[in-house]
């Protein structure tokens, strides 16, 4: 995810397009750049880091114009390096154009871009829009409108664009595809952005872009057409909102709205994933087919929220693909001597890629010879740096403390890697990762589905907020949600939630039910090994000695004894957990908010732990 502001008007640009660049920040920020509409050649200043580093770079020499574009970087493909930071230009350095989303079909455009002369120099998908945009633009004879219009028939993927021409530098031109755009209406000045905190200081008018609509923005006028050319006449918006709750995007907190953007996140994981020969694309792996035939066990290393994933790591490639893998809390992986060797696969499961546990347990497996392959969602950490190689999620950046949507994509990377395997060693025949990758491609819809319906759980959850113990129930693959569920709640609500097997209740943890006390059930899909009854039991169980209980099942289930049945839609057993999640981050988040706690920033925690 990546921060895009536009400006044409009175004000010397680089003010606003800063400004809105510091409100953007949190949608990214591995690097940042600006081109300003300078008439001839554009001005162009671009730094890897974050913000501070190119206002440094700007303060002596910036010229005062009127007009340009700037971008805050989350980077998909290529390095947080000065060289990858958008603003990118074509080569007379005129046309500069910047890009929040994937281009899906960058490569091919690059070999054809390059074979046509232009010369490349970073490695970005975005970069093949600017000489494309170029070539189109000579075409159109200087109308940069219609050759966005062109480029946009030409790209497959998500997208926000923003293009600016030297020749023409007080006109800006913006598309959107899957990707927001907003234009903000000004007195004589006009704004565009990926989300109106970047200019709601300036005006409260707005007007939300449709898919693959087209904007041309000048001080003084606003034109919005579809791809043919077609003017569209836009609905203009009031903006509710202050500039604080702008930034989250009208929620009340980081973690809401990023529970929210959960569907964006499996989505934008999942892009590409699979081949138009039906083969999951995992080049990121960088191991040939006789490397992974040679596998022998895969040992998952990682931490809190991480190492939940990982243990669904161990239920889906062993599923699909047949190959033993251990799991890990990586904190305690080292001190017990580890067996590994060549033919051990490590998996490091980072959100932030910093984590200092996560990173110990790494050097350790490296240095024993193992290859070490990270998941992270954040660019360039240090995890992602130290191993053999990484698959990058993209959830975009998450700021709040408690983790959620890099909690999905972390499962959703697993199982693209379970299938791979599995696609490689011959586990699985094609049509089988076929027909599981669209059951993941369903995901995204099923989760907004969830999300949607989900008011009666958040009220329900405020009456639970007196109680100081929850327990959370799960068998199978339900187990780690109920762990997941257990520790969400710890750091939110601040009480003691524990999360079971249903089948160890009966060993000692049902002693803990008294009159009152919250069990949440995650009931397995389906029926597979008759594990339904036997949750069934445990539901009879704790409800004979007073506990409420609050049940996850699948549409269209029966539930004797339960006081609130969340109903999940039905999916493949092991794709349950995707869904079984988010009525628990929300269930964690309401009982915090009715605790009074900082739901953002818990107390005693961090982001990222890069202590051991
Ligand atoms: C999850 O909500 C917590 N914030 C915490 O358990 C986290 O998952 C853990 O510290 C690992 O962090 P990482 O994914 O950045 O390595």
């Amino acid at each position: 995810m990546c921060g895009i502001v536009g400006y044409s008007g009175p004000q010397s640009a680089a003010l606003p397009l800063i400004q809105g660049l510091r409100r953007l920040e949190y949608r990214g920020y591995d690097s940042a750049g600006i081109a300003l509409g300078t008439p001839g050649t554009l001005f162009i200043e671009k730094k890897a880091g974050k913000l501070s580093n190119l206002e440094n770079a700007l303060d002596a020499s910036l010229p005062t114009v009127h007009s340009g574009i700037g971008h805050t970087r989350w980077a998909t493909h290529g390095g947080p390096t000065d060289r990858n930071a958008h603003p990118h230009v074509d080569n007379d350095g005129k046309l500069a154009v910047i890009h929040n989303g994937i281009i899906e079909n960058y490569s091919e455009l690059r070999a054809t871009l390059q074979a046509r002369g232009h010369k490349f120099s970073s490695e970005t998908d975005t970069e093949s829009v600017a000489h494309l945009l170029s070539d189109l633009r000579k075409e159109h004879k200087g109308d940069l409108a219609g050759a966005m219009c062109d480029a946009v028939k030409l790209l497959r993927g998500s997208f926000t664009l923003v293009a600016i021409h030297a020749d023409n530098p007080d006109v800006v031109v913006g598309v959107r595809r899957n990707s927001p755009l907003v234009v903000g209406l000004g007195k004589g000045e006009n704004f565009m952005a990926s989300d109106v905190a970047a200019f709601i200081d300036y005006t409260k008018r707005a007007i939300e872009l449709g898919q693959d609509e087209v904007v041309t923005m000048t001080p003084t006028s606003v034109v919005i057409t579809n791809l043919k050319g077609a003017v569209i006449v836009p609905k203009e918006y009031e903006i509710s909102w202050d500039a604080t709750a702008a930034q989250k995007g009208g929620f009340n907190h980081f973690m809401l709205k990023e529970i929210f953007e959960q569907p964006k996140a499996v989505a934008d994981t999942l892009i590409g994933r699979l081949s138009d020969n039906k083969q999951i694309v995992l080049d990121e792996l960088h191991m040939s087919i006789e490397e992974i035939r040679a596998l022998k066990k895969i040992t998952v290393i990682a931490c809190g929220t991480a190492y939940h994933a990982g243990m669904l790591a161990k239920y889906a490639i062993e599923k699909w693909a047949k190959i033993p893998v251990e799991v890990e809390i990586a904190s305690e992986y080292r001190y017990r001597d580890p067996i590994v060797d060549p033919q051990t696969l490590v998996i490091a499961i980072s959100q932030s890629g910093e984590t200092m546990d996560t990173l110990m347990a790494l050097r350790h497996a490296k240095s024993a010879g193992a290859r070490v392959f990270a998941i992270c969602n954040t660019h360039s950490s240090t995890i992602p740096r130290e191993s053999d190689a990484v698959l990058y999620t993209h959830a975009g950046p998450e700021i709040a403390v408690a983790s959620t949507k890099a909690f999905l994509t972390q499962i959703i990377a697993v199982y693209l890697i379970g299938l791979h395997l599995a696609q490689i060693n011959g586990a699985l025949k094609d049509v089988q990762v076929e027909e599981l990758y669209n059951e993941l491609l369903e995901l995204p819809g099923k989760i907004e589905q969830i999300l949607q319906t989900a008011e009666p759980l958040r009220a329900l959850t405020r009456t639970f907020a007196h109680n100081n113990i929850v327990l959370f129930l799960g068998r199978n693959i339900g187990y780690p949600v109920a762990l997941e569920g257990a520790l969400k709640l710890k750091e939110l609500a601040y009480i003691h939630a524990e999360g079971f097997a249903g089948g160890e209740l009966k060993h000692g943890p049902i002693a803990l039910i008294d009159s009152g006390t919250p069990v949440i059930a995650i009931l397995p899909v389906g029926d597979e090994h008759g594990l339904n009854e036997k949750m069934l039991s445990n539901i009879q169980e704790v409800k004979a000695r007073g506990a409420r209980v609050i049940v996850i099942t699948e549409e269209g289930a029966n539930i004797e004894g339960a006081e609130h049945i969340i109903r999940i839609p039905v999916v493949p057993a092991l794709l349950q957990p995707i869904l079984a999640t988010v009525p628990l981050q929300l269930f964690a988040y309401e009982m915090a908010l009715a605790r009074g706690n900082d739901v953002d920033q818990p107390r005693n925690l961090a982001k990222s732990v890069t202590v051991e």
